[in-house]
């Protein structure tokens, strides 16, 4: 008897999950996040080195401006579809078409709000006036552009049998992508998966168009939402890059992509988008807007790939998938951080010191980690500058220079000026005072303190807080800085805002001077100390 013929059966192959990025059209519209041309430019040749499907360059009806970017950006960014949103008018599908012109791939997003709140207090139209006006203007755009996409404005909060009728009549008259926008960021991921269900088994359609999802993060299930749309059927999920976007943002890009590869499992569509260029889009975004990304943002934030307690580094020094679903060069960040704190144990301490050339004794590394934990209550965090000061000697709050005196002047008159004579203190160079102008005290002393010390500073951001304590009141002042192209941060806390403003600006160029020391003791091999 011959053995029974085995047939294989082949693996079901994930479908496409096509990426539509809206950072430079639902994020730039967003108030905070405005963008000139060029900046629109850089970000969108960025975001087609994420290799995006679709780029939603802007809305060209909008402004002379906005038809200016979608035009530029669609002649020259090369990669992704170039799309440019419209009202559901002639005149702004005309202004589309005219913007896209010279992209060689182009999709019209058209919208029209179906949901009746929005039909009746803003277009005061009827549901066959929608119909109507989705009808003339897909017929009004077929054949001018390479790709139709329909959204139907608030369809979450649309009565389901008028959005099944209205997704039907956009895909009868040439839509190719019908978009299914939580524009207030309403639902939530067991209603939103059986929308999608239901409008994948009831919209009559051609096989080709596809369901889109548009999340809003208004109660913080944007991404959440979003997934649940694919695994009901949707295969294009709008996003933007920081999850920037109308009111608490749109669906964050970087969290969908790599909820999508790293949970492959469990999805049933993966994306094509590269996520070794997330890191530095999003940090190139953060700049041009001026809108810093909070540090405990997934995938983005500074403190995704770092970790301070002790145990977690403990894992993370024998084997960083225990603390680590993903890699920090899969989004292209920089190494993972164990970062030093007053949560970190003596293990990870040792650790970095051995990488900084030092291998102290068993009774010198008790008394430097209590140096170190007395520092990190102080100032947070403590970085390889800082345990260098601490192994030379530095004083033990890290910074050289004691302030003296601060002197504060504002001129009389209707344009003010501010003056701020400084005096400080230097272990080798002594004391040094100077005066300097600013646009406020902070600023002038900080220029004073500049000409004293003689290092040239950028400031990035600076945060001042009154707290109680046991004595009255005090307050904290959070740095950031760039000194020669580098970034460092430092706390300190004062009596008053300009003291502690000071002497955190101080405690960084210590960082700053300490880090060039710390870099050349890293090549070096340790030494017993
Ligand atoms: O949120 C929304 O409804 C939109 C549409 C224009 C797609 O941004
Ligand atoms: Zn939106």
């Amino acid at each position: 008897m011959s053995a029974p013929k085995l047939t294989a059966v082949p693996t079901p192959q994930p479908d496409r999950l096509h990426i539509f990025d809206t950072t430079l059209r639902d994020g730039e519209q967003a108030p905070g996040f405005s963008m000139t041309a060029p900046e629109k430019l850089e970000m969108a040749h960025l975001l087609a080195n994420l290799r995006v499907d679709t780029l939603e360059a802007g809305f060209a009806a909008a402004s002379p401006g906005d038809s200016e970017a979608v035009r530029i950006i669609a002649s020259e960014v090369r990669g992704p579809t170039i799309c440019s949103l419209a009202r559901a008018t002639e005149k702004d599908i005309d202004a589309a078409a005219y913007a896209l012109e010279p992209a060689p791939r182009k999709r019209l997003h058209v919208f029209l709000a179906t949901s009746p709140i929005h039909r009746d207090a803003k277009l005061r139209m009827s549901r066959h006036e929608v119909l109507m006006t989705i009808e003339r203007c897909l017929d009004h755009a077929r054949g001018t552009f390479d790709e139709i996409e329909f959204s139907a404005e608030d369809a979450l909060r649309t009565e389901p049998d008028f959005l099944i009728e209205a997704m039907s009549c956009a895909a009868a008259h040439g839509a190719d992508v019908l978009n299914v926008p939580d524009t207030v960021g309403y639902s939530e991921p067991d209603e939103i998966y059986r929308v999608f269900k239901s409008l994948v088994e009831n919209v009559e359609r051609p096989d080709h168009v596809i369901f889109s999802a548009h999340c809003h993060n208004d109660l913080g299930l944007a991404v959440a939402n979003s997934l649940a749309a694919v695994k009901a059927g949707a295969r294009q999920v709008e996003c933007a890059l920081n999850g920037i976007g109308e009111r608490a943002g749109n669906c964050s890009l970087e969290e969908i992509v790599m909820a999508l590869q790293i949970r492959a499992d469990i999805f049933p569509a993966v994306s094509h988008a590269d996520a070794t260029h997330i890191w530095p889009a999003s940090q190139r975004l953060s700049r041009i807007t001026g809108a810093p990304v909070a540090p405990n943002k997934a995938v983005v934030g500074k403190n995704a790939f770092a970790h301070e307690a002790g145990i977690h580094q403990h894992g993370m020094i024998s084997d960083r998938r225990t603390y680590e679903i993903m890699t920090p060069e899969s989004v292209g960040a920089p190494g993972s951080s164990l970062v030093l704190g007053k949560h970190s144990g003596k293990h990870a301490l040792a650790q970095r010191l051995a990488k900084l050339g030092y291998q102290p004794d068993p009774d010198r590394l008790q008394r430097v980690f209590a140096q170190f934990k007395a520092a990190a209550d102080e100032h947070g965090e403590i970085n390889d500058a800082d345990l260098v000061a601490i192994m030379e000697g530095y004083s033990a709050s890290g910074s050289q220079w004691t302030v003296l005196r601060t002197e504060l002047r504002t001129t009389a008159g209707r344009n003010p000026k501010q003056f701020a004579r400084v005096e400080l203190e230097h272990p080798r160079r002594g004391r040094i005072s100077d005066i300097a102008s600013g646009d406020g005290p902070v600023a002038a002393a900080f220029a004073a303190v500049q000409q004293i010390t003689g290092t040239q500073v950028d400031v990035i951001s600076l945060e001042t807080r009154m707290r109680a304590n046991d004595a009255g009141r005090e307050f904290v002042a959070d740095i950031e800085v760039e000194i020669d192209g580098r970034r460092f941060s430092g706390r300190a806390r004062g009596p008053d805002i300009v003291t502690a403003a000071i002497d955190a600006l101080l405690f960084t160029l210590d960082r700053g001077e300490a880090k060039a020391k710390a870099e050349s003791q890293q090549s070096r091999p340790a030494h017993a100390v």
